[in-house]
């Protein structure tokens, strides 16, 4: 998004100061995120991403103060308007919640009531709000409808709700959220549930709202994508932290965090030709909140590790990054990094497990149990084209595997030592044994 970001001489809309949230279990305490910063100002749209449970969620449900049973903030401050949530009463809360802040969820049906016509729900909020008349509701509800870009908003007033499609639906739970006129909508993967071309129009919507209603908004998607599309600044989460933060073009152009460089390098972006521009996946496993690592976080996956000085058992700060007092990094070796080296060849191009042979899975599973942090798979779409199988290479391993034979139920691999260059040829099943035997274990 190349608008520029908003003043920021004015009172944040949203502050997450030191934030860290846990959920209670019967096995105890799940810090799922820990010291976590955000500064939202009027009319700016926030970015939040990362892999799959590294707390983005948590975040979005601590600012609703919804975290459910088990989930508690525990440490930090949470200020909405420069007012700490977390001394305001229940009544007060939820009265923020119905009037200043809307969240919409990845499901649009788990916002809707399926045994209510669309126009009787979306009408209740000014009803609810404004205390206008049921008409009147009735009108401003339809408008909302076609600043959503639905056509015909009177036939959907009129539907229930699986009488439209997925994509008119997440437009309906978007028009209810902003029928209380927001000032921070929260947006938690709204668009996952959707195919891709409905995606783009919510998308695009999205990007109108934030123009034209002044909205100050919390993005939340695993699709890097689109957040760069949509908004002024991002943070990159990495198992409960914030690892990076800052304006989305200093972010994308002189990111400072190993792991953002890895997420950016393995996730398409728009418009991007997946073969001009390989996906690299970031070798290894992202830790559950009870197994991180000393020290950082990203240690076991990230390629500029320092042995002594990563795995310090001491909590790494975010840090900001000298001449910009927008961008932080959690990253102790940010100023040693060259950032315009070529990522390092020990990360391979992983196009998509799509069409590779059970054989070849099964091979990557054997790879990865096996080197950990370094099983990979080199798929080079070029080579693999009309040859049917992909080559498969090994990082952390002296021997590169290249799976033979042109019919899927030829399920040999070649294997060729790294360093002399000499190959044999074993049946699929007996890498790991071969393996082991060659590694001396
Ligand atoms: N109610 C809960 N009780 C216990 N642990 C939970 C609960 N909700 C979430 N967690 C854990 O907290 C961590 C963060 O989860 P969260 O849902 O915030 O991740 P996320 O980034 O939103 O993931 P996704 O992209 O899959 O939606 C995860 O380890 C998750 O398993
Ligand atoms: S602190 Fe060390 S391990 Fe962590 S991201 Fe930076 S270089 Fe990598
Ligand atoms: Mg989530």
């Amino acid at each position: 998004m190349t608008d520029q970001t908003p003043a920021t001489d004015q009172v944040p809309v949203l502050e997450c100061r030191n934030l860290s949230i846990s959920y209670f279990t019967r096995s105890g305490e799940i810090p799922a995120v820990v010291d976590f910063n955000l500064k939202l100002m009027p009319g700016e749209a926030h970015g939040i991403v990362g892999e799959s449970g590294c707390g983005k969620s948590t975040v979005a449900l601590a600012i609703m103060q919804y975290l459910g049973q088990n989930g508690r903030i525990v440490g930090g401050e949470l200020l909405f308007d420069g007012r700490d949530m977390r001394t305001m009463s229940g009544e007060e809360l939820r009265n923020l919640r119905g009037s200043k802040i809307a969240m919409v969820y990845q499901e649009p049906m788990a916002s809707l009531n399926p045994a209510m016509k669309i126009g009787e729900q979306l009408a209740e909020v000014p009803i609810y709000h404004d205390g206008i008349s049921k008409a009147d509701a009735h009108a401003r509800a339809a408008e909302m409808l076609s600043n959503v870009n639905l056509p015909d908003p009177r036939r959907i007033m009129d539907a229930y709700p699986h009488q439209i499609s997925g994509g008119q639906q997440q437009r309906v739970v978007i028009a209810m959220a902003l029928l209380s006129n927001p000032r921070l909508l929260l947006l938690d993967e709204p668009t996952t549930a959707l195919d891709v071309t409905v995606e783009a129009g919510i998308v695009e919507l999205i990007k109108e709202i934030s123009a034209k209603f002044g909205t100050s908004m919390i993005y939340i998607s695993h699709n890097l994508g689109l957040i760069l599309e949509t908004c002024h600044r991002i943070t990159v989460m990495y198992s409960g932290e914030a690892v990076e933060v800052g304006d989305i073009e200093t972010v994308f152009n002189n990111m400072r965090h190993p792991y953002t460089r890895g997420l950016f390098a393995s996730i398409p972006l728009p418009g991007a030709d997946k073969n001009a521009r390989p996906l690299v996946a970031i070798p290894g496993n992202f830790p559950l909140p009870h197994e991180r690592p000393p020290g950082c976080n990203f240690g076991p996956r990230c390629d500029y590790f320092e042995e002594g000085r990563c795995n310090q058992d001491i909590a790494i700060p975010m840090e900001q990054i000298a001449g910009d007092d927008r961008h932080f990094t959690r990253c102790l070796r940010y100023k040693e990094i060259d950032w315009h080296a070529p990522i390092k060849a020990a990360v391979y191009p992983l196009v998509n497990k799509d069409g590779m042979p059970e054989a070849a899975e099964a091979l990557h599973e054997t790879l990865l149990k096996r080197f950990g942090r370094s099983g990979m798979i080199e798929y080079d779409p070029k080579q693999s084209i009309g040859k049917r199988y992909p080559r498969m290479d090994e990082a952390g391993c002296p021997f590169c595997f290249t799976i033979d034979g042109d019919t899927l139920s030829d399920q040999t691999v070649t294997v060729r030592h790294r360093d002399t260059q000499e190959q044999e040829r074993i049946s699929i099943d007996s890498v790991p044994n071969w393996l082991g035997e060659r590694l001396g274990e």
